[in-house]
């Protein structure tokens, strides 16, 4: 073997430790099936340290001078793709289900409010603002606002700016498109989010699995494409929490391959494929603590 590559191999100790970081950091499970990915994922992080071993780079992250190292690597470590208007249906059903109750809630000057957890780089919050705009009458000018949240600060500052080049809007219906996007007249070849929709969002950085700084509870919560990177018992502590950040019959997504098992014991039910409810009284695990921007 050239020793050289092995020198700069992960090797399965440095996986091991690696793994045990990232778990404890941000939820993810890393098998070791996945080691290969991992290293490549990773070996630009070793480019910009210019630093030969990955044993090198697992004792920095290891050690106090890591501390800001651990966010590139949940960065590098993290699968960030999205699209506009994924899975759609379950837009329809907030809209089939909630469209009175919001029209109760606009006419008394009521909030509403929507949480995108794990948003990536903002093509759910923005898809959902879009959506609900389109469906709902007098939703512009009502108490509605959507927190957009995600671990990895590099997608959230992207999300921000809200302007993506012109293939990845292609899944914008028309209608939306030409209602609350605009084409950027310097290179024509991106669109920008319009300034009424980018208002309805707060984007922050935010951790699942720590403390969430969250007052009131949510109508809706997307948390879809995420949890699937974690472990059952990462995620069985996540379900009380998040079944306790919604109002009493609020709505909660997952992505298509993500389940909660025995919905009904972490205070769900089910209303259709990866759609849940919010049933009766609340649950250990959420606690009230301050705010997040007035968003929530
Ligand atoms: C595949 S994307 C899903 C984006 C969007 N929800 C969708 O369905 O298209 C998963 C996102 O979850 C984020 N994520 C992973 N672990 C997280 C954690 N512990 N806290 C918050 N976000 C996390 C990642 O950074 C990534 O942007």
């Amino acid at each position: 073997m050239d020793p050289t590559k092995a020198k700069s191999d992960l090797n399965p100790d440095a996986f091991n430790d690696l793994a045990r970081l990232v778990h404890t950091a941000c939820g993810l499970k890393l098998v070791p099936e996945k080691i290969m990915m991992v290293q490549s994922r990773l070996r630009h992080r070793l480019r910009a340290l210019d630093m030969s071993s990955f044993d090198a780079y697992v004792r920095l992250l290891c050690s106090p001078a890591g501390m800001d190292e651990k966010q590139h690597m949940i960065s590098a470590l993290t699968t960030n793709v999205s699209h506009f208007f994924r899975e759609p249906h379950h837009f329809d059903v907030l809209t089939t289900a909630m469209r009175d109750e919001f029209r109760r809630r606009i006419y008394k000057k009521e909030r509403i409010r929507i949480w995108s957890a794990g948003c990536s780089n903002g093509q759910e919050p923005y898809s959902i603002a879009m959506h609900l705009l389109g469906e709902i009458p007098g939703l512009a000018d009502a108490d509605f606002r959507i927190l957009a949240t995600d671990v990895d600060k590099r997608v959230i500052q992207f999300a921000r700016r809200g302007q993506y080049a012109l293939q990845q809007v292609s899944g914008i219906p028309e209608q939306h498109r030409r209602a609350f996007t605009h084409i950027d007249t310097a290179d024509g070849q991106s669109v920008t989010i319009g300034a009424a929709v980018k208002s309805l969002i707060s984007f922050q950085e935010l951790n699942l699995i720590s403390d969430w700084p969250m007052r009131h509870p949510f109508d809706a919560i997307f948390c879809r494409n995420v949890v699937i990177y974690f472990d059952a018992e990462t995620q069985n502590r996540l379900w009380p929490r998040f079944a306790n950040a919604l109002r009493s019959d609020g709505f909660f997504f997952l992505g298509h391959s993500e389940r909660v098992n025995a919905p009904d014991t972490f205070g769900f039910s089910s209303i259709g494929p990866t759609a849940y409810q919010r049933t009766g009284h609340s649950l250990p695990g959420f606690q009230k603590r301050g705010h997040l921007n007035g968003t929530a």
